[in-house]
C-alpha cells in the first residue's frame, strides 16, 4: 500500500512512525513534513487541496491520511473522494463537529450526550446581558475554527465581558467570532479519547491526558498541548464503555441523521464531572499531542485500520498492549507567544540513546542541520511497564538535548504520583 500523510506536526510523524511498522505500507509520503519524517517519508513542499488529489493521483497513492483539522474543514475529503481516491477522514459537512461549535452542541443537544449547558449569540451586546445575569462565571467559545486559541476561561465576569468584545466587536479571531457560544463552566479532571469509525463500527483507544497550560503546575498561558501520557488510570474500562454508548455512539448518529455521516477519528475532549464525563469539545481529527502517546499502545496494525475506517468496512479488532507511554514538549522560548526560528538542535542522538522515540514538530534542516522551525519543537516519548517508567526515561533524555532557550514542563504525567 502506497501511503501519504498530509501534515507537518508531532502527531504527523507519530502517525508516520506506527504506518512504517505496518508489513502492508510500501511507500510512505509525509506532505509537507519536517526534519522528523524525512528519515522515514518522503517529503515535499506544502500544496494546496487540488495539488495534493494531483499529486496523490501521480504518485499511485492508496490511502491519504489527514492529520490536521484545516484541510478536513476545507473539504479535501470530498474532493478526494470526487477523484476516487481513498483518503481517511471526514467530509467538509461532518468535520462541522469541529469547525463549528454552535453545530456541535446542536447535535449533543439533539442527542442528548451531556455536555456543558449553553446558548449561542450573534449579537455582542445580548451576550453582555446575558453574562451578567448569570450567577457565576461561564466559559465563552468563538463559534469556528481558531487554531485552538477561541476559548476563554475568565476569572471573573469583567473578563468574561472583554471577551466578548474581544471575539465580536474587535474579531481578534474573524469571522470564526461571528457567533458566540457561552457555557457554564465544568469543573473535572480532563481526559481525550480518540475514536477511530467508519460512521457504524466504532473502536475506541485507550484515553490519554494533555497538559495545556505552557508552565509547570497548570500555570501560564494555554498553548497546543506541553506533553500527554496514556493510558489516564482517571478512565477506567467501564468508563470507556459508557463513553461509547452516551457519547460517541449517539454523536454518530446525530451527524448521520443531519446528513453529515462521519467517518474517519472522532476525537472527544471530556471533563469528567462529578456527574459523569461531559463533552467539552469535538475535534475531527487524531489529538495532538495525544497521537505521540496513545499510538505507542496500540499492537494492531494502523494501516489496515485506517483503510478500512476509509473505505467504511472497519471490521478488524483494535489491540491494545499493556504499556504506558509519556510524551513532553520542547518548546522554544516565548511559546505561546512570539519565538526565533532556525535555532540549531543538538543532542538528539545520545537523546534516542536513552531509549526514547523523538517525534519531531516544528523542526526544519538548515544546510544538513537540524533547527527548530516552529513554536513546539520536539516530542521526546518513552513506552514502558507504567507511566512511571516511563517519565523517567523521557526526563532522562530531555538533558541531552540542547536547544537555545528551549524549554519543556518538568510535571508531565506527575500528578499521578
Ligand atoms: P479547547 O480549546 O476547546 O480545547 O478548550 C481549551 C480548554 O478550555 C479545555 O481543555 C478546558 O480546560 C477548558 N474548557 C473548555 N470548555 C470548558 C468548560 N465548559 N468548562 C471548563 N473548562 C472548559
Ligand atoms: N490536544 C488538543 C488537540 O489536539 O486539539
Amino acid at each position: 500500500m502506497r501511503v501519504m500523510v498530509i501534515g507537518s506536526g508531532g502527531r504527523e510523524h507519530a502517525l508516520c512512525w506506527k504506518l512504517k511498522q505496518s508489513p502492508l505500507v510500501s511507500e510512505l509520503y509525509c506532505l509537507p513534513g519536517n526534519a522528523g519524517t524525512v528519515e522515514i517519508a518522503q517529503t515535499g513542499p506544502a500544496r494546496s487541496i487540488p495539488e495534493l488529489a494531483e499529486f496523490a493521483q501521480k504518485q499511485r497513492i492508496d490511502l491519504t491520511v489527514v492529520g490536521p483539522e484545516a484541510p478536513l474543514a476545507d473539504g479535501i475529503v470530498d474532493y478526494f473522494r470526487s477523484r476516487g481516491l481513498v483518503i481517511f477522514g471526514p467530509t467538509r459537512a461532518a468535520a462541522r463537529i469541529e469547525s463549528s461549535k454552535s453545530f456541535a452542541k446542536q447535535i449533543m443537544e439533539a442527542q442528548n450526550v451531556p455536555t456543558a449547558k449553553s446558548r449561542l449569540f450573534r449579537d455582542p451586546q445580548a451576550a453582555k446581558d446575558y453574562i451578567l445575569g448569570l450567577e457565576s462565571v461561564p466559559v465563552i467559545k468563538a463559534d469556528g475554527l481558531a487554531t485552538g486559541k477561541g476559548v476563554v476561561v475568565p476569572a471573573s465576569f469583567e473578563e468574561a465581558v472583554r471577551a466578548i468584545d474581544e471575539i465580536m466587536v474587535e474579531k481578534i479571531h474573524g469571522s470564526a467570532g461571528d457567533i458566540v457560544v457561552i457555557e457554564e463552566r465544568l469543573v473535572g479532571r480532563e481526559a481525550s479519547v480518540f475514536a477511530l469509525t467508519d460512521g457504524e463500527n466504532i473502536r475506541l483507544f485507550p484515553a490519554a491526558q494533555d497538559h495545556k497550560r505552557a508552565y509547570d503546575g497548570d500555570q501560564g498561558p494555554n498553548t497546543g498541548g506541553m506533553g500527554a501520557f496514556a493510558p489516564t488510570p482517571v478512565v477506567s474500562s467501564e468508563m470507556l464503555a459508557e463513553i461509547e454508548k452516551t457519547i460517541i455512539r449517539p454523536t454518530l448518529r446525530g451527524l448521520a441523521e443531519a446528513g453529515a455521516p462521519y467517518s474517519g477519528l472522532l476525537y472527544a475532549g471530556l471533563m469528567l464531572t462529578a456527574d459523569g464525563p461531559k463533552v467539552i469539545e469535538f475535534n475531527c481529527r487524531f489529538g495532538d499531542p495525544e497521537t505521540q502517546v496513545v499510538l505507542p499502545l496500540v499492537r494492531s496494525d494502523l494501516a489496515q485500520l485506517l483503510w478500512e475506517a476509509a473505505v467504511g468496512e472497519l471490521v478488524s479488532p483494535l489491540e491494545i498492549n499493556d504499556l504506558a507511554a509519556v510524551s513532553v514538549v520542547v518548546a522554544s522560548g516565548g511559546y505561546p507567544g512570539p519565538y526565533q526560528k532556525g535555532i540549531p538542535i543538538n543532542g538528539l542522538a545520545e537523546a534516542k540513546n536513552c531509549g526514547v522515540e523523538i517525534f519531531h514538530a516544528g523542526t526544519g534542516l538548515r544546510d544538513g542541520q537540524v533547527v527548530t522551525a516552529g513554536g513546539r519543537i520536539l516530542n521526546v516519548m518513552a513506552v514502558a511497564e507504567s507511566i512511571g517508567q516511563a517519565r523517567e526515561r523521557v526526563y532522562q533524555a530531555l538533558e541531552k538535548i540542547k536547544i537555545k532557550d528551549a524549554f519543556y514542563r518538568q510535571d508531565i504525567a506527575s500528578m499521578l504520583f
